[in-house]
């Protein structure tokens, strides 16, 4: 326990954690980029104390935080593994499994490819809706400010699990043509969950990405105003190509001088404002 947190207990304020998912079945939305970039705004322009964890086989957050090949410590197909062996994980395991960051001073736990596999052995495990939140107990979390969750474009065991630890959701919305459509899937399968395993789970907030000047993209907007009203994050992420040189530079947007970065960091003010 730290310091700040004596002094947060001594006060009787028990410092709240923030699991936010950053889910659509929907691939090439934007999760990542988002998971990545609202991760670094809140580290570096908040000064929050963040946490990225990756659940997407093809690992691109992983790759994108620096990490490529196996260093020896567990990464969070292990640590899936573990749980759905043992049904339970010490805290120091899951603890010895975090990286840091230090270009954009964000601690991860990072994804590999054999995550599909550890996805096979969730689906026939005991519980299988409560491994990840077995995984970031209490003991593990308790420093962060912020856990984001990069989830994988699929509506499967993985992301049941996501939305069963998760306090808050945040659904990148590609603003083109049938983006909106998968939503009614997604938003359905976030009332099962609060209406069983996770009630704690807040309404979900969507956040329009990729916004260009096309009237596509303006009727996307309005219909997403429209169905998600006070759920519809007020920021904006336009398209720009400095998202992808930003994952090939593994340097956040936030640290360079571009409006994706403004864009990032006031989403990230966003959040703090709406206690999200
Ligand atoms: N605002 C943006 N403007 C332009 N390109 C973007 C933007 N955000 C992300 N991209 C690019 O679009 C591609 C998909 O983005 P990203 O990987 O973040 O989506 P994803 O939802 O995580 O995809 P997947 O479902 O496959 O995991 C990447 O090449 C990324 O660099
Ligand atoms: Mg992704």
């Amino acid at each position: 326990m730290t310091m700040a947190n004596i002094i947060e207990l001594a006060n009787g304020a028990k410092k709240e954690t923030k699991i936010i998912a950053i889910a659509n079945q929907k691939s090439g939305v934007g999760k990542t980029t988002t998971t990545m970039n609202l991760g670094a705004a809140l580290a570096i322009e908040e000064g929050k104390k963040v946490l990225l964890i990756d659940i997407e086989p093809q690992a691109n957050l992983s790759e994108y935080l620096g990490y490529s090949e196996p260093d020896g410590k567990p990464t969070m197909t292990q640590l899936i593994l573990s749980v759905c062996n043992r049904s339970v994980i010490a805290p120091e395991t899951v603890e010895e499994s975090i990286r840091h960051n230090e270009v954009n001073n964000l601690d991860f736990i990072p994804s590999d490819i054999n995550l599909a596999n550890a996805d096979v052995a969730m689906s026939s495990a005991l519980s299988r809706e409560t491994v990840l939140k077995r995984i970031f107990s209490e003991e593990v979390i308790s420093d962060y400010d912020y856990v984001l969750i990069d989830c994988l474009p699929a509506l499967g065991v993985l992301l049941i699990n996501a939305l069963t630890a998760a306090t808050d959701m945040i659904i990148p919305v590609q603003t083109q043509k049938f983006s909106i459509d998968g939503l009614t899937a997604l938003t359905a399968l976030h009332s099962q969950i609060t209406a069983t395993i996770n009630p704690e789970l807040s309404q979900p907030f969507v956040l329009p990405t990729m916004v260009d000047n096309t009237k596509v993209s303006k009727n996307a907007l309005t219909k997403l105003s429209e169905r998600f009203k006070d759920t519809l994050l007020s920021t904006v992420i336009h398209k720009s190509v400095e998202a992808t040189k930003s994952s090939e530079s593994g340097v956040a947007l936030c640290k360079t001088k571009n409006c994706l970065g403004e864009e990032y960091k006031a989403l990230s003010e966003e959040l703090v404002e709406r206690n999200l």
